[in-house]
């Protein structure tokens, strides 16, 4: 008998090492957990209750109006004609239309997104980034942010041995950075967030492990997160303007994650994004730093994780490379069209005196503040578990607490050949039916221990996953501290 062509032993190696714990096996529990509870299994708990993943609408966040009304026109010209649509979306709507192939949401766009999109996403920069101006061609469309993220490390990857492209990634951090590492076969050079100071990124720590990596690799590319995933952190302008200094010292090409641009909650945070403080920092760094921001329809008030849209901009990129990436995003003809409509809207959503202005306000505001809301319950409330220390969720969409386990719960985890809070996660499920991500997933210091969880569940429902985790925990040290 002829042997397969493709078998585990044949494939490709660096796709064995992708691991994505936001969906890993704890997840895969809970969907079987969700199946015995529908075929009427006994469980001590009657439903599943998922903060594994930053999927906002499935955890009950509205749409935005105005975005779900231009989509439908833009889907179904037809109801152009019905009086159920407010102007401005109809007028929104047909001049998509118009930029669209046949004039119809279904043709294939210019790769680089559909020619409106540009212009919208240059106007939003500009106001976003305080008039610093903003070339449309440096904007690329694409399928959420994490199309854009595999595209430039898949341009900035090169060299082979010691030559090989190093890429300087958060600790902990978002598992999409380590997995694209590892199916490109770049360096994964990790550099450690502080958690005794909130998740702040400190320059010292960037010196530590750049010079580390030298030794290995050629470190060519700094990944930042702002607002922070899974840690909530927002950083400080002065932060990100020592980043900055700290590229251009280092010869090192910036990622900028700015995909919760708009969840900042806590009082004295802001959002600054790294080209307004790149431009403002003079032309000795704006001139040579170069830069990528990455946006998503699928955080801020937005959450339209489905449909798949995203942007990013490409700064100080010669137009010869800015080519290659052009051809290099047409092989897969174009991001989806629908996505590519949210994300022009939200760039350039309804304006003071435009129909829909006042009511799109009200919806981002609710939504915002409800998040904020949630943020803050979720800080408390664990914090007053003994064992468990969270810090402030000043933005993003998750808490990233450390948890003490005690050495017995370590042992018998090891021996099931587990990290120890993939071990208390699966407890935690089995339990009480509350899915989280273990923090192993997401890379943490030796030694030290967390759980991510999202706030996105409706309030009621966060407040019951809070009390739940609060009583598990205090069971969970009773029964491993206790003497075997
Ligand atoms: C920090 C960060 N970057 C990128 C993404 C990718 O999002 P999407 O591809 O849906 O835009 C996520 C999703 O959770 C994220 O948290």
């Amino acid at each position: 008998m002829r042997r397969k062509v493709l078998t585990i032993d044949t494939m490709n190696a660096n796709v064995k090492k992708v691991e994505y714990a936001v969906r890993g096996p704890i997840v895969i529990r809970a969907v079987q957990l969700e199946r015995c509870l529908e075929e009427g299994v006994k469980k001590p708990f009657d439903e599943v209750i998922k903060a594994n993943i930053g999927d906002a609408q499935a955890m009950g966040q509205q749409p935005i109006t105005f975005f779900r009304q231009v989509l439908a026109l833009c889907t179904y010209p037809d109801l152009l004609e019905s009086h159920k649509f407010p102007d401005d979306a109809k007028d929104r709507a047909r001049r998509i239309l118009q930029a669209c192939g046949g004039h119809s949401l279904g043709s294939y766009t210019a790769c680089a997104g559909v020619a409106r999109d540009h212009n919208a996403g240059a106007v939003f920069k500009e106001r976003r980034d305080g008039g610093i101006s903003c070339d449309p061609d440096n904007i690329y469309l694409t399928t959420g942010a994490s199309d854009g993220i595999v595209t430039m490390l898949k341009l900035l990857t090169a060299g082979e041995g010691r030559t090989r492209t190093g890429v300087m990634i958060s600790i902990p951090q978002y598992p999409l950075y380590s997995a694209a590492l590892a199916e490109l076969g770049a360096v994964q050079i990790n550099y450690y967030l502080n958690e005794e100071k909130c998740w702040s990124l400190d320059i010292t720590e960037l010196q530590r492990s750049h010079l580390a990596a030298k030794q290995l690799c050629n470190p060519r590319v700094l990944c930042i997160i702002n607002p922070g995933n899974p840690t909530g952190q927002v950083q400080s302008r002065q932060c990100i303007e020592d980043v900055i200094r700290f590229a251009a010292k280092e010869h090192l090409f910036l990622m900028a994650d700015e995909v919760y641009q708009d969840n900042v909650y806590a009082e004295g945070c802001a959002f600054h994004s790294f080209k307004k403080v790149l431009f403002e920092m003079g032309p000795e760094f704006s001139y040579i730093v170069q830069l990528t921001s990455f946006h998503t329809t699928s955080k801020c008030y937005m959450g339209e994780c489905g449909l798949r849209g995203g942007y990013m901009e490409v700064i100080n990129v010669d137009p010869e490379v800015k080519a290659q990436l052009t051809k290099l995003v047409s092989v897969r003809l174009c991001p989806p069209v629908p996505g590519q409509v949210v994300m022009a809207v939200s760039v350039q959503p309804p304006q003071p005196g435009e129909p829909s202005h006042a009511q799109f306000i009200k919806e981002r505001t609710a939504t915002l503040n409800d998040l904020a809301q949630k943020a803050k319950l979720t800080e408390d409330i664990l914090n007053m578990v003994p064992g468990i220390r969270c810090n402030p969720v000043q933005g993003a969409m998750y808490s990233f607490p450390r948890i003490t386990l005690p050495d017995r719960a370590v042992k018998e985890a090891k021996a099931k050949g587990q990290e120890p809070d993939m071990f208390y996660c699966m407890k935690l499920l089995d339990e009480t039916g509350i899915c989280l991500v273990p923090g192993s997933g997401f890379g943490q210091k030796d030694g030290t221990y967390h759980f991510r969880m999202t706030i996105l569940p409706p309030a009621d429902k966060l407040k019951i996953l809070l009390s739940k985790v609060q009583e598990f925990h205090v069971r969970f040290l009773e029964q491993y501290s206790a003497s075997a």
